[in-house]
């Protein structure tokens, strides 16, 4: 393990996101599908942004249903749909939601911040699979899962984890020939690290480290697509979504869930993002691991 890793805080994580919940759900919602990572645009396609503030939110609450629902179709979930999977880090339940609704699978979901689980009920409830999404309070590096799993999901939660534990659990919660998907940004240019896991208390880390880490707990890397160029337009629709919402509250309309300095710090970081995901010193890529020991 390296010096990062050990200096890594964990104990923020949770505190961080039960502070963010009520913004997320301002943001992302109304649910029941709400989900906290990046969304997919056409190749090429800007939409304009100067539109209300309504239809940016409905724009990229769409991006994101289109992020899941293109990983979930690539990684062969519509042809075969996994009966179970365990959702690593779930926040309010959006994934959790979509693999039970579109693909009838069974799903735990878990979070390790607390406050998210009744919300995660709620909405899993409203959607009509309250029996098959089941949020659990647990840190995935103790994790010990009782039953064995034909998938497990990541989306954007892997770059708060040691890599080698998390594949190392996650290998003994799979069936032989299980899959591994995985959302999730890597390092390109390291000069940027530092703001990036400042900003969103990760610890992000290069694709060659997460191969390894899947290697050694006996994973191969069966699909890697990069998808930077198609979700850098993400930046410019949430970063249209702040100012709009900037403005509202200026305008001394009904108080939402963020405060007006954390709209303006925010509207200035948007830029920063924007700029890292469209030289690449950041990239998204959609990973998909299978773990050998299968038929497949
Ligand atoms: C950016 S959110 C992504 C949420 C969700 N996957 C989505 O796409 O909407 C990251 C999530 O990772 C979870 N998380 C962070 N560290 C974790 C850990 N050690 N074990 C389990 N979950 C963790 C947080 O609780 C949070 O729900």
């Amino acid at each position: 393990m390296n010096r990062s890793l050990l200096a890594f805080d964990e104990t923020r994580v949770p505190l961080y996101y039960s502070r963010k919940t009520a913004g997320i759900l301002h943001k992302y919602g109304p649910g029941p599908r709400v989900h906290f990572h990046m969304g997919l645009f056409e190749p090429g396609h800007a939409p304009n942004t100067t539109v209300s503030q309504r239809v940016l939110q409905r724009r990229i609450v769409a991006s994101q249903e289109a992020i899941v629902d293109h990983a979930a179709r690539t990684w062969g979930a519509y042809a075969t749909p996994p009966g179970s999977l365990l959702d690593i880090g779930c926040g309010v339940g959006g994934g959790s939601i979509y693999w039970a609704q579109e693909h009838g699978t069974d799903v735990t979901g878990l979070t390790v911040a607390g406050d998210h689980l009744p919300v995660i009920r709620d909405f899993a409830a409203a959607a009509g699979v309250a029996q098959r999404v089941t949020p659990v309070l647990a840190d995935i590096h103790s994790y010990a899962a009782d039953r064995k799993y034909d998938a497990a999901y990541a989306n954007e939660s892997s770059g708060y984890m040691d890599r080698e534990r998390l594949f190392e659990v996650v290998a003994r919660s799979l069936k032989p020939g299980g899959w591994f998907g995985i959302q999730e940004h890597f390092i390109c240019r390291p000069e940027w690290t530092e703001f990036i896991d400042g900003y969103y208390k990760t610890r992000l880390g290069t694709l060659t480290e997460y191969i390894r880490a899947a290697r050694k707990a006996g994973f191969e890397l069966e699909q890697d697509e990069d998808v930077t160029d198609r979700v850098a337009e993400f930046w410019v629709q949430s970063m249209a979504w702040n100012t709009a919402e900037l403005e509202r509250v200026e305008r001394g309309e009904e108080a939402g869930a963020w405060s007006r300095e954390r709209l303006t710090e925010s509207a200035v970081t948007h830029g920063k993002l924007f700029r890292i995901w469209r030289d690449h010193a950041l990239e998204t890529r959609l990973l998909m691991f299978r773990l050998m020991g299968g038929d497949c």
